[in-house]
């Protein structure tokens, strides 16, 4: 062969290779934009690769001691067939991986696949990263949160989330919880913002931002999953999963709101619920997935379907009859990522090859994956390290926002003096299945170390001085309290000036006796099991009876409520709840919070929730019960009291405009204190039904005793708003009542053309 054609060869092959390895390279550059790269890298995969980057597997395994040498061999092993798939490129996420050393293998065996394209890493960090495999931070949960009434908390937490969740090699959070709650009975409360669609968007968007940042680009930043896409919390008898049967409009102005508020401020990723939503199964809801969350409300991100939905599609709802014809259904509706497991990948290969689902479909769902990817940075570092993690899980800034989630979130429900305990208080006694419990956690989270959590005898305790006489009556079950136990709480409360009570739910994700949490709902609003027994037994010997409940869903027992001389709701706190409830017990913080769901008067009474229409209780109300609900949404009391003066506002306004109030409130207590001021809308006449009131604004404020502020809201024009017969968003002019708080104010303004 002459020199000419040599170099003509290689020179060509020189050609192909620097254009190969152009091409090849340039999706590996990161100056490049993330569209761009997405684009050069799709360019490259094969059917198989990008059908790979749909499926996710679970990263359980044998227990492998991740201290001992050479894990990764031992981890590979335990993983099976899904090492395989992985370097093959056919598996683009896992959940349920626990260690960062697990999350750091998987990546190295993706590091292997041909094209090398990491792996997102997703696990349900609601309220800190709690299910990972080690000491983590977790502060209260989102129904304390709620009540709390600070966004601001709820973006911080989940900004700190992340952090920790990136430092152990995990890129992708199932939250938040965005689901509307009205019925009480619903297991998973605890991980929701409650009833009203304004405070569960706001509470919500403010997650979303925490998680995501601007565009999720920092190293720091994670995925969010706006769930359950949708009614999962109207689903017949709050059973998790069931039917949900609720009409459009309800659908349109109370679930949907949250959802378009979570795309707005750029939510990446969606989780259709489990339930179908008027006979059509969320997984398999085209109208909603494409036509109207995408193409309607412009979701720009990918739906990860839930646990096993897609195969639900057959074996729970029967819109089909395999699973080849569930998977088909779901994608064609626009499902991007199956959670988990094999057979989707073969069917959904099998479904392209005889054109059922277009390539066009895939490539859709592909290039929104592979875009977050390159968005994290995890092409450029997807790797972690032991330094990383000690550095960043447990930060003092992290627990120190854990303390403060939970003393924000505390809701003082009745208190007749007893409350603010003294110092001087004489003898106490603790008891209750929540005194000295984890329960403290609420759901998605393990169990942590001992020393990382404050109970609440822990909590008491620290505030008392050495001699004070604390008793304390373990109380082992929260569903049946033994009657040795009740007789032991009983000669003792009689020495006792005062009881604390910390009864309740335990809603922890691994305890075999939990009452309440995902797929344990409640069949009952009361307290459980003999639990009222007990504080009877309390009652009958004269003692003072304080009572702090830690649940997730309302707890309704009229008794209570007629029987206790205080009632703190603490929701689920967190790892320092014991200690924001004795502070609230002893007065060192006020408490602030406000309910963020009615508390019925018993379960009997659901659906109660207080943005009902005007016809809900016109009629009577129930035989020898009252039609009130023992507290309304938005209830709680302080240590001080505040008054409210001055409300300003125009007496007319255009059906155009948006509204400029203000409000003075002073604290006219002797006590410093929050209060969360609250504004509500009630249209008067309306050619369609309205709520009697609608949350519109609110804002908590901090008031030193005898400190006045003038707050001032501007209320959007669209919350004038109804949907007409034809559900057109329209604004009726006609008089409109602006309530302040529970009619603390009330005024009228009427809007016109
Ligand atoms: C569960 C829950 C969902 C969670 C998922 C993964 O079924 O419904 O909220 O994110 O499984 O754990």
């Amino acid at each position: 062969m002459t020199a000419a054609i040599q170099r003509l060869i290689l020179s060509a092959l020189f050609v192909i290779s620097m254009d190969g390895w152009a091409a090849t390279a340039s999706y590996l550059d990161a100056s490049l934009s993330s569209d761009k790269r997405v684009e050069l890298l799709m360019n490259q995969m094969t059917l198989d690769e990008k059908i790979g980057q749909m499926c996710q597997f679970v990263g359980e395994a044998s227990d492998i001691d991740f201290d001992s040498k050479d894990t990764k061999s031992d981890y590979t092993l335990a993983l099976g067939d899904r090492a395989g798939l992985i370097k093959e490129g056919k598996i683009g996420s896992f959940l349920k991986v626990s260690t960062y050393q697990e999350a750091n293998i998987l990546q190295s065996l993706a590091e292997e696949s041909r094209l090398k394209i990491p792996l997102l890493i997703a696990t349900d960090a609601i309220h800190g990263h709690g299910m990972y495999m080690g000491p983590t931070t977790i502060y209260a949960t989102q129904i304390g949160l709620a009540a709390s009434f600070e966004p601001e908390l709820a973006e911080l937490m989940a900004e700190y989330t992340a952090h920790e969740m990136r430092a152990t090699g995990f890129q992708w959070a199932y939250s938040p919880n965005i689901e509307v709650v009205r019925d009480s009975r619903w297991g998973r409360i605890g991980e929701t913002f409650g009833e009203d669609p304004y405070l569960v968007t706001e509470m919500g968007n403010a997650m979303v931002r925490g998680y995501q940042g601007k565009d999720f680009s920092s190293s720091t930043n994670v995925l969010a999953s706006a769930k359950h896409f949708v009614g999962g919390g109207i689903a017949y008898n709050g059973v998790n999963g069931a039917p949900a049967d609720v009409s459009e409009r309800t659908l349109h102005e109370i679930f949907f709101p949250p959802f378009v508020g979570s795309i707005d401020n750029g939510v990446y990723t969606i989780m259709p619920a489990h339930n179908e939503i008027n006979g059509i199964p969320a997984h398999a809801h085209e109208e909603y997935l494409t036509d109207l969350i995408r193409d309607e409300w412009g979701f720009e991100g990918f739906y990860v379907s839930d646990w096993m939905d897609i195969q639900r599609l057959e074996s729970a709802h029967r819109i089909v009859d395999s699973e080849r014809e569930a998977d088909k259904v779901a994608v064609l509706a626009g499902m991007d990522v199956h959670m988990q497991g094999p057979g989707f990948f073969d069917n959904v290969k099998d479904l392209v090859k005889n054109g059922e689902i277009p390539v066009s479909r895939i490539d859709h769902a592909v290039s929104k994956i592979l875009y977050s990817k390159f968005q994290l940075g995890l092409f450029e570092n997807r790797y972690t390290d032991k330094q990383t993690v000690e550095a960043t899980l447990l930060k003092e800034s992290h627990l120190e926002l854990a303390l403060k989630t939970a003393q924000k979130s505390m809701v003082l429900l009745k208190n007749n003096g007893v409350l603010p305990l003294q110092q001087d208080i004489g003898r106490i006694l603790i008891t209750g299945p929540n005194a000295d419990h984890q329960a403290l956690l609420g759901e998605w989270a393990r169990v942590q170390p001992h020393n990382n959590v404050i109970t609440v005898l822990e909590g008491i305790k620290e505030q008392y001085a050495q001699g004070t006489k604390i008793d304390h009556v373990a109380i082992a079950r929260h569903d049946v309290i033994s009657s040795a136990e009740l007789s032991r709480v009983g000669r003792l409360a009689k020495r006792a000036d005062v009881v604390i009570a910390v009864m309740g739910e335990n809603s922890l994700r691994f305890d075999k006796n939990k009452t309440s949490a995902e797929n344990v709902d409640r069949p009952t609003l009361n307290l459980i099991g003999n639990q009222i027994e007990l504080l009877q037994k309390i009652k009958a010997s004269g003692a003072k009876l304080v009572v702090v409940l830690v649940n997730g869903g309302p707890i309704a027992s009229e008794w209570l409520t007629e029987n206790a001389d205080a009632i703190v709701e603490a929701w689920e706190p967190g790892m320092y709840g014991g200690q924001a409830i004795a502070e609230t017990l002893v007065g060192k913080i006020n408490p602030g919070g406000k309910l963020p769901i009615t508390v019925p008067r018993s379960v009997g009474h659901l659906q109660s929730f207080y943005n009902h229409k005007p016809s809900a209780f016109h009629r009577g109300g129930f035989y020898l019960s009252s039609r009130k609900p023992l507290y309304y949404f938005g209830y709680g009391l302080s240590y001080t009291t505040f008054d409210y003066s001055n409300l300003s506002m125009p007496e007319t306004m255009s059906t155009s405009d948006s509204l400029s109030l203000s409000v003075d409130i002073k604290n006219t207590g002797d006590m410093d204190g929050d209060e969360v001021v609250m504004i509500y809308i009630n249209d008067k006449v309306s050619t369609v039904t309205t709520p009697v009131r609608k949350l519109v604004a609110f804002k908590r404020v901090h008031l030193k005793r005898g400190e006045k502020q003038t707050l001032s809201f501007t209320i959007a024009n669209k919350d004038f708003a109804l949907l007409d017969r034809r559900m057109n968003s329209v604004i009726e002019p006609g008089e409109f009542e602006i309530i302040i708080g529970d009619r603390l104010k009330v005024a009228t303004i009427n809007a016109q053309n």
